[in-house]
């Protein structure tokens, strides 16, 4: 009886099988390398100064802007990714964080964080700059 079905093979699936075979070729090479390994150069590891700024970070900045600097409801902003500090320069930041700025219908950001001279100084102001630019480009994140 089955001996039949031998001469029945199915010609008609060769023409398909052999279109989907030709498209896997040899194009991975190039798009692997350029991204990956670009460790070495760039960064300086931790700038002193900014480890520094941490420590100032808590004392003068995290009862507004909260210890992690994310900001408090009502109070210090976000300054992780902060446009304002992203498009000023460290002298512009420096001479707003000494002035403050009076809000109409909110709250102020008080000179110096409303802290003396003494408590404060301009070198302190530098360093907590530096760590907060560490915010943007997550070169360290505070202990
Ligand atoms: C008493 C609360 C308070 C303290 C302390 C404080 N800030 Fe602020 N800060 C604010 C408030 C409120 C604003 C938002 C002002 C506004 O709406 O314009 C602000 C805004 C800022 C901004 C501008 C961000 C933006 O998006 O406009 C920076 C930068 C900043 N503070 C840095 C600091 C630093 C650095 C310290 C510590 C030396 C500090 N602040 C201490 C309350 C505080």
């Amino acid at each position: 009886m089955n001996a039949a079905l031998r001469s029945l093979v199915i010609p008609a699936m060769l023409g398909v099988s052999t279109l989907l075979v030709a498209c896997g070729g040899d194009s991975e090479d190039a798009s692997s390398t350029p991204t990956a390994s670009s460790t070495s150069t760039s960064k300086p590891s931790v700038n002193p100064a900014a480890l520094k700024g941490a420590m100032v970070f808590k004392k003068t900045c995290a009862t507004c802007h909260n210890a992690d600097g994310k900001g408090m409801p009502d109070n210090g902003p976000n300054l992780h990714n902060n446009e304002f500090v992203k498009t000023n320069t460290d002298e512009q930041l420096f001479e707003y964080v000494v002035t403050g700025r009076v809000v109409e219908d909110g709250a102020d950001m008080p000179p110096r964080g409303g802290f003396t001279e003494a408590i404060l100084p301009d070198e302190d102001i530098r360093a907590v700059l530096a760590f907060i630019r560490t915010y943007e480009g997550n070169a360290y994140t505070a202990p």
